[in-house]
This record gives C-alpha cells, structure tokens and sequence, in this order.
C-alpha cells in the first residue's frame, strides 16, 4: 500500500498553463505521480439536456462537487484507491464509467479553483498558483476551444466575458493568496525544472523538507 507523501496543487486562470506545469514536473517520475484535474469533479448534470448543460457558469465555484472531490482526495491520502470521475467537454458532463485511481507517491491536484477549497488546501503539501497575462490566457482559449474543442468563436467570446472573465477576477485570481509559489508563466523552464527536481527527491526518498502537511489546527496558527 503506498501513502501518498507528496501532494501539489496546481491552480491558476484558464489557459495559464496549469496542465503544462503539471506535465513537465512529472515527466520522468513515471508512475508514481497520480494527475487529478478537478474538471473531473464537475456537478453531474445529466438531469439538464445539452442546451442547459451548455449555458451553466463552469468558472463558478459552485459548478465544483467539492464534498467528492475532498472525500476521494482523503481517500488517496490514506493509501485507498477511489474510483474518479471523468470529464467530458464535448457533452458537458461526466462520462458514465469513472477511472480507477491508485495511490502514488505524489499526486498533483490540477484545475482554476485547486487552491480555492479550504479542505482540499488543507491536504495540500505545497501549493502553486500559475500566473499568465489574461491576453495569453484567451489567445491559447480561443484557439483550444475553437480548434481542438470545435466551438464556435462567438460563443467563446460571449462565454469569456459574461461567465470565465468575472469569475476568474472574484474567485480564482484571489486563490493566489493561498499560494505557496507563484509560477509566471506555464512553462518558466527555471520554476518547472526547480519543482521536478523536488517531485524526483519526494518520489526517490532523498527529499529535504523541514515542513509537513499540517493539521487543520497547526495551519491555522500558522497563518
Ligand atoms: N469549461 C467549459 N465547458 C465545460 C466545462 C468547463 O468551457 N463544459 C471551461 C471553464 O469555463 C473553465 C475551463 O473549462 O474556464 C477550465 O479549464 P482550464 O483551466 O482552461 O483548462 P486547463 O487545461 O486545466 O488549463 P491550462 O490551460 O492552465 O492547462
């Protein structure tokens, strides 16, 4: 059974480059690092039909099924496998067969609000929050949403300045204060080669650490 000793969070506005970072850290860990993106954990909307589901604020926190997300991640923590949801964008909704996840050394906790939930920040050994200009951020939206994703660009524009734009500046730009590490940009090969560095130590056992995942307590006292 494998006890989780490493758990990052990764967290910053659309298109930042979180799943960049996440990538490049962990590139050569193989399989002792575990990705949970927490799109994964959007609400289960199949009681809504497609039009609904497509005009639902997705940068909204209440969009997240928090309560799952903090169970399965406390799960994992604990050396227990869960079964993880999966995301599907193109339907707006989970897929019907969720994942096996298995616990691994590190586990990287991936998505605009990870940094935003008191409970899942309290799991977290190490928080980083990527910073990217909002005009980069839109420009690689744009162009994932409409090439990869097929979506049409007027859409895409409504959708960044009536949901994703409001929303990053009221909930997911102020996650920045729980930030451990403020990354500038996604793929700063300085930051990204210091942080894989320290994801090998952790996974190889020879990691110097004087901190330790507090209790809910400790970290409050901390802080
Ligand atoms: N989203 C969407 N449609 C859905 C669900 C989510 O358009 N059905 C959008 C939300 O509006 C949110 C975004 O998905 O802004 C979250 O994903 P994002 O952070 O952009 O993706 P990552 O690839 O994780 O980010 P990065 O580019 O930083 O790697």
């Amino acid at each position: 059974m494998t006890i989780p000793s490493f758990v990052v969070g990764i967290a910053g506005g659309t298109g930042a480059g979180k799943t960049t970072v996440a990538r490049l850290i962990t590139e050569n860990v193989g399989e002792s690092v575990t990705r949970i993106p927490i799109d994964n954990y959007y609400e289960d909307l199949s009681h809504l039909d497609l039009s609904e589901r497509e005009a639902v604020n997705y940068d909204h926190p209440s969009a997240f099924e928090w309560e799952l997300l903090r169970e399965q991640l406390s799960t994992l923590l604990e050396g227990r496998p869960i079964e993880m949801p999966v995301y599907d964008f193109e339907i707006h909704n989970r897929k019907n067969e969720p994942t096996t996840v298995e616990p691994t050394d590190v586990i990287i906790v991936e998505g605009i609000l990870a940094l935003y939930d008191e409970k899942v920040n309290e799991m977290l050994d190490l928080r980083l929050y990527v910073e990217t200009d909002a005009d980069v951020r839109i420009l690689r939206r744009i162009q994932r949403d409409v090439i990869d994703r097929g979506r049409d660009l007027e859409g895409v524009i409504d959708q960044y300045l009536s949901t994703v734009k409001p929303m990053h500046d009221q909930f997911i730009e102020p996650t920045k204060k729980h930030a451990d590490l403020i990354i500038p940009e996604g793929a700063n090969s300085v930051a990204v080669n210091l942080l894989e560095e320290k994801v090998m130590a952790e996974v190889h056992g020879d990691a110097v650490r004087d901190w330790e995942r507090p209790s809910p307590e400790t970290r409050r006292d901390r802080r």
